[in-house]
């Protein structure tokens, strides 16, 4: 079984109000989706890492020179929306010789807007999704969390059942590709890939991950980002 991760970077970053493109935007000196690239690409079971860029994107991608990175395969063009990038990503991955078609092998998603991930923590997400199909990294939620509609609490969901979904994501190549296709026939967007596969009613574990493996999302992100680097530099690589 062959395992090969999909590092979406391909979304513009609006929300970061920067005039580079996310994945793009230099922390401590490095662009942010190395710092994903390096580190998938630094875990033993993974066999190889495709980056999926926005089509503007993928001169700036090739400028930054990566050949040295171990096991990274050429660029993919990624899509409008979050889920065209995966499709875009899956449909390369399916031409490519390293999963040989077997639909046990196994697809990591993860988002080049998390750069903080650890080895450890892919290690253990890939073990579960080897083991039950379907695993994602999760904490459990520090706040209670309510659901809001037009101003209004409509439901306090337990506290006690509520995680944040992170990324990695790990699937078997053959639950994904399903999952996907019928979400795309049904025009249904989910916000992470797992929903995708609850909507086949399939089940997905829960990998406990780090709290720290948060998104850049906000300019206060970036600056907390760089506030890290400072108070530990050697995670600069
Ligand atoms: O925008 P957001 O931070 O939620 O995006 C999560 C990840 O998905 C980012 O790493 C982003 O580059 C990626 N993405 C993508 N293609 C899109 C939108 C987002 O690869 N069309």
């Amino acid at each position: 079984m062959s395992v090969a991760a999909l590092v979406l970077a391909a979304g513009s970053g609006g929300r970061l109000g920067h005039p580079l493109p996310k994945a793009f935007v230099l922390i401590g000196g490095k662009p942010l989706l190395l710092y994903s690239l390096e580190t998938l690409a630094s875990v033993q079971e993974i066999d190889c890492v495709v980056p999926v860029i926005a089509g503007a994107d993928l001169d700036r991608f090739r400028a930054l020179g990566l050949d040295g990175i171990p096991k990274l395969a050429a660029p993919v063009v990624g899509g409008a929306e979050r889920q065209d990038s995966v499709a875009a990503g899956l449909a390369a991955l399916s031409n490519h010789a390293v999963l040989n078609q077997d639909e046990g092998s196994l697809v990591v998603i993860h988002d080049a807007a998390r750069p903080w991930v650890r080895p450890a923590a892919v290690s253990r997400v890939v073990a579960a999704a080897r083991r039950d199909g379907a695993a994602i990294l999760a904490v459990p939620v520090a706040d209670t969390i309510k659901r809001v509609s037009d101003g209004r609490v409509i439901e306090t969901p337990n506290r006690a059942e509520c995680w944040v979904a992170q990324t990695p994501q790990v699937f078997r190549l053959g639950l994904l590709r399903e999952a996907l296709a019928r979400a795309e026939a049904a025009g249904r967007l989910a916000t992470d890939d797992a929903q995708l596969v609850e909507w086949l009613g399939a089940p997905v574990t829960i990998v406990p991950g780090d709290a720290d493996n948060q998104k850049i999302t906000f300019a206060e992100d970036l600056a907390a980002a760089g506030h890290r680097l400072d108070r530990a530099p050697g995670e600069k690589k």
